[in-house]
């Protein structure tokens, strides 16, 4: 079996189920079930013998200990992390937990369980860190894409805790010789995504009639993926990258967060149409992220030219998918918006919107 981290979330969750659609190979998932962590994602797999469930914290080396003495996973995939460069704004403490010592309990218990392990299963194990195309900053418009050997400049409290995550990573691989391979993707979105990141938020607020908060002037550009072709591009790594390797992973869609948010609108429109008008006069300038990166984007060239990947999806068919799944699954929707994401909606946009005044 595969041992995977933070199966709970919004791409994991995507990933165990991508993982079981495509094969019959059983899934450990370890999910500490934090804000961002939800099982109704895996609601189709109840019963299925093929995904067993744990409830803990990547941090807990002597549950690491146990689980892969009991299960003796051949390969690992590190998803689990604090994801939201906003709340590493305002609480960086658990992302350096998480990101950075979480990442270090896991590595220390895959080497010992690594060593335990002789000849073809040895060579053939493989630990898998998830990361992002965060950690190489942020690029100027006329700046060539991001490509594997960018420097790390990380800007947030979050991308810095994941280039911390990415160098033990490393590190681990070159001292020890634990054969890791590293991935580098872009932002994702899709089914199951927390609405506190961009997407996902202004959908559920559109459907609410609330504002949709833009921060700046609407200008910063990020490289959209669809979640499913993540998960397969983390399948083609899984299986032939070369231990050691890092890959960046992207999906050839630069867009503007003010373009993101006026397709969004337009799909509203002729899906959900609003008797009070457009959706897009909810649109609202509010005050920028701190530190904020201007762009984002990748080649992925590498990817494709030794593994053959390419995304399947294009922004247009991704996120006219998204919109529909967010409209057909309201239960799943109102359920996440609790009181503690009511909470994190006041911490993070009420100073915002009486600066923006
Ligand atoms: P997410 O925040 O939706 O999910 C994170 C999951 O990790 C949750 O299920 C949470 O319960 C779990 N978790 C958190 N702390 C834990 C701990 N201490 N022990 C065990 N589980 C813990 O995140 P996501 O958007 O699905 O991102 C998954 C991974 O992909 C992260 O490593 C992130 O850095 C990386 N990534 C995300 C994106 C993106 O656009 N979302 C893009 C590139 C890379
Ligand atoms: O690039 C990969 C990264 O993408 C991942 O590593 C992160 O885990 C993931 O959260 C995402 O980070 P971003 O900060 O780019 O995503 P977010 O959805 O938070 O923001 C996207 C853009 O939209 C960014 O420029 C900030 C802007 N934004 C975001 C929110 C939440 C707004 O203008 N308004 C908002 O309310």
């Amino acid at each position: 079996m595969i041992l995977v981290t933070g199966g709970a979330g919004f791409i994991g969750s995507n990933f165990v189920l991508d993982w079981l659609e495509s094969g019959d190979e059983p899934v450990l998932n370890l999910d500490a079930l934090t804000y961002a962590g939800n099982l109704r994602n895996l609601e189709s797999l109840r019963g299925d013998a093929r995904h067993v469930f744990v409830h803990g914290d990547i941090c807990d080396r002597a549950l690491l200990a146990r689980l892969f003495a009991e299960h003796r996973p051949r390969a690992v995939v590190h998803f689990a992390a604090e994801s939201h460069v906003d709340r590493s704004i305002h609480g960086p403490g658990a992302f350096v937990r998480t990101n950075v010592e979480g990442t270090f309990a896991l590595l220390e218990a895959a080497r010992a369980h690594w060593n335990t392990l002789e000849g073809e299963a040895k060579a053939a194990f493989r630990f898998h860190h998830v990361s992002t195309d965060e950690v190489y900053g942020s690029l100027g418009p006329a700046d060539a894409p991001f490509s594997e050997t960018h420097p790390y400049q990380p800007n947030s409290p979050y991308s810095a805790s994941k280039a911390a995550s990415d160098h033990l990573v490393r590190a681990w691989h070159h001292t020890y010789g634990l054969p890791v391979v590293t991935s580098n993707c872009s932002n994702n979105y899709g089914p199951y995504h927390f609405p506190e990141k961009l997407i996902p938020l202004v959908i559920v607020n559109a459907l609410a009639g609330r504002p949709l908060p833009i921060y700046g002037d609407g200008l910063n550009v990020r490289d959209w993926l669809y979640v499913r072709d993540h998960c397969s591009a983390v399948r083609a790594v899984l299986g032939c990258g070369r231990p050691g390797e890092t890959y960046n992973i992207g999906g050839w869609n630069e867009k503007t967060n003010i373009e993101i948010v006026r397709t969004i609108c337009a799909l509203l429109d002729e899906l959900r149409p609003d008797p009070a008008g457009s959706h897009a006069r909810l649109i609202t300038f509010v005050t920028d992220r701190p530190g904020h990166d201007r762009r984002y984007a990748i080649d992925a060239r590498k990817i494709e030219r030794e593994l053959g990947w390419r995304p399947a999806e294009t922004f247009d068919s991704g996120i006219r998918k998204t919109v529909q799944w967010y409209l057909e699954n309201a239960a799943w929707v109102a359920e996440v918006q609790s009181g503690a994401y009511r909470d994190w909606v006041a911490t993070n946009y009420d100073a915002r919107r009486e600066a923006a005044r």
